[in-house]
């Protein structure tokens, strides 16, 4: 009889400890199973109470239930005690708002790239490319350029093997549509250009849209109408532009095209450096010695054509100071735009 008393105090006490550690629920009920569970250690303490004689079972009936008793107040208390621990454990609150997913954007050169080959489209240009990496044919020689300039030579220009280079400008796409297509001509080439450059205007990469029309009776009133209307579309809708004699061996004769100072407005500034005038582009009338190249002999057609400067025009629509701010990949200039 007091052996039995012994073994249920210990089951008791070893019962007590395991509720009183259990950390999960998990635990917990494992913990139950091994002691109160149908087949549980005390349970069975109950059951060998039948088996003794009659004079025994009062007192070890007693002993047992209390012993039960016990462990399963200490099994509740436990289980409130993890109930507890873990309602304060942060959960999914569906009432808060969303986190929100940080969304790219396009980058401002892209952007500017876009905007100005779609004002062209509206005006009846098709969109094409052309390759990064030329040939000095299609870069130098057939837009007539003579075999001593001096953007041919290795130092001038960013050559990457015999006579391949970063090409220099967009114009050898001018060489490459006019190969491939018969006039009418009307298109703008957008796409990276490279030239050894570097200080706050210049990149030794930067972008260029190349602009290229061929067709009957095309005059340079023509090339001043066409990028009057894009510098109003571009830049704002009272945005004058000058023409100023220039020189370019795939064009007779060539003009630098400026726009009134965005700043000023044509008074004079600092920008402008007092001039009222600031750079856009090159252009001019197509030189006929191209048409030898591509085929265009005796089709009794004239052209202009322009290459725009993607990021001197991003730089004067935004008033941007240094170019490099567009290469720095920094998201609190770049999420400006
Ligand atoms: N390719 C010339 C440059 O990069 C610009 C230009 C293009 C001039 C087309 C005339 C006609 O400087």
């Amino acid at each position: 009889m007091s052996g039995l008393l012994g073994k249920i105090d210990a089951i008791l006490a070893a019962a007590l400890a395991a509720f009183g550690e259990a950390s999960e629920v998990k635990a917990l009920e494992e913990a139950r199973v091994k002691y109160l569970g149908v087949k549980g250690q005390l349970t069975e303490q109950s059951r060998t109470v039948g088996s003794l004689p009659p004079a025994e079972r009062p007192a070890a009936g007693q002993a047992v239930n209390l012993a039960l008793k016990e462990a399963k107040a200490a099994h509740q208390a436990a289980a409130a005690r993890l109930e507890r621990a873990n309602s304060q454990k942060p959960g999914l609150d569906v009432t808060l708002p969303g986190r929100r997913r940080a969304l790219g954007r396009q980058h401002l050169i892209s952007r500017t790239m876009d905007e100005i080959c779609e004002i062209f489209e509206r005006l009846g240009f098709s969109v094409v490319e052309g390759p990064e990496v030329e040939t000095d044919y299609y870069n130098f020689e057939a837009l007539n350029f003579p075999a001593d300039h001096p953007s041919r030579d290795m130092q001038e220009s960013l050559f990457v093997g015999e006579g391949l280079l970063l090409r220099t400008h967009t114009s050898p796409v001018q060489i490459r549509t006019m190969e491939k297509r018969k006039p009418p001509v009307w298109i703008v080439a957008p796409g990276k250009t490279y030239r050894r450059d570097d200080d706050i205007t210049h990149s030794p990469m930067f972008h260029q849209v190349e602009g290229l029309v061929v067709d009957q009776g095309i005059t340079m009133a023509d090339l001043k109408g066409v990028l009057s209307a894009f510098a109003t579309a571009f830049f704002s809708p009272d945005t004058a532009i000058r023409l100023r004699p220039s020189f370019f061996p795939f064009t007779e004769p060539s003009a630098e095209v400026d726009i009134a100072c965005v700043l000023c407005g044509g008074r004079g500034c600092r920008l402008c450096k007092g001039s009222g005038w600031l750079e856009l582009l090159g252009s001019g009338m197509v030189d006929p010695a191209l048409y030898k190249y591509v085929g265009y002999e005796g089709e009794g057609v004239t052209g202009f054509a322009f290459g725009l400067g993607v990021d001197r025009a991003a730089m004067l629509k935004y008033g941007l100071s240094n170019i490099r701010h567009l290469y720095e990949g920094d998201l609190r200039f770049l999420e400006q735009f």
